[in-house]
């Protein structure tokens, strides 16, 4: 696998694969890989000839007081188990390759990025629709992959992708979960022993609270317990709630694209999870 850093080499690579007749594949990452980013791999190489990952902790979609500095930077570990599984190239720029001096455009998805997380973390989806539209443009694949555990961003990035007409097709891959229902995430490392104990009961109080609602309870009513027994199992809850799947708006039932979405804290890590909600 080779490891390119600078747009005009990544581009000139790209090139050549497509000169070769193949498509491409791409899975933007910002490193400390694990199962979840390598099921993208995956997606990626059942999608496309050629994988291109990227790695880049991108400053502007960190909160003045979140993790940037200490985000986990393991750039060898990452490409080994890149390489191990299949991609041919990984892009990971420095800072200045992505932000030289003067840069001064924001790529804004205005109204889907108010609501869930975007509440709570203002600036955030701006920062990762820049990026992400950076990126896609440097890397200008046939596919892109995102994962399905940040549904908000795969949201606003299907949306930047039909409003800006870009020329890729983007795959959402399922939720990667440890043994215990956890989404996996970089994060998860933040977690003491006891607390990643505790993580699991996300997951199970979730998938209880859609249970319920699928088979007919009032969200009204069932949700607000579900952040109750969160709260006791000791999360901080930021927001649970059932929206439309394709333009985040509430619902008020279950239904066909009806999701419940979750953010808590527990300790110092916030972790997000969501799922469907059918009607049974
Ligand atoms: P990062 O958190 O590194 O995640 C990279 C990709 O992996 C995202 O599409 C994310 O949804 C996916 N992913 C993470 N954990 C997953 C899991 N347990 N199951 C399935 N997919 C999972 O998301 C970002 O980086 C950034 O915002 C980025 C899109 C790279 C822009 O900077």
């Amino acid at each position: 696998m080779r490891i390119v850093r600078t747009v005009a080499d990544l581009r000139a690579a790209v090139a050549a694969e497509r000169g070769a007749g193949r498509t491409i594949g791409f899975v933007p990452t910002m490193g400390a890989l694990h199962d979840g980013h390598l099921a993208l791999v995956d997606a990626a190489r059942a999608n496309s000839d050629c994988v291109v990952a990227s790695i880049f902790v991108n400053r502007k979609q960190f909160g003045p007081n979140e993790d940037f500095d200490a985000y986990p930077r393991q750039e060898c570990e990452d490409a080994a188990k890149l390489e191990a599984r299949g991609a041919a190239l990984l892009f990971a720029p420095p800072h200045e390759e992505m932000y030289p001096d003067g840069f001064a455009t924001t790529v804004s998805v205005g109204g889907l990025d108010e609501v869930l997380c975007g509440a709570s973390r203002p600036g955030h989806f701006d920062g990762v629709a820049t990026v992400v539209t950076k990126l896609l443009n440097q890397a200008a694949p046939d596919i892109a992959c995102f994962g399905e555990k940040d549904w908000q961003q795969l949201t606003i990035i299907r949306r930047l992708v039909r409003d800006l007409d870009l020329p890729v097709r983007i795959v959402g891959v399922p939720i990667e979960r440890e043994d215990d229902g956890l989404a996996r995430s970089s994060r998860n490392a933040y977690l003491s022993e006891a607390e990643r104990t505790v993580a699991s009961r996300l997951p199970n109080i979730l998938h209880m609270a859609a249970d319920r609602i699928g088979s007919g309870g009032d969200p009204e009513a069932v949700l607000p317990n579900a952040r109750r027994e969160l709260e006791e199992a000791g999360f901080t809850v930021d927001y649970l709630e059932l929206r439309n799947e394709n333009d985040l708006s509430p619902v008020r039932a279950a239904g066909r694209g009806a999701r419940l979405f979750a953010a808590a804290w527990l300790g110092r890590p916030r972790l997000i999870d969501n799922l469907p909600v059918p009607a049974r």
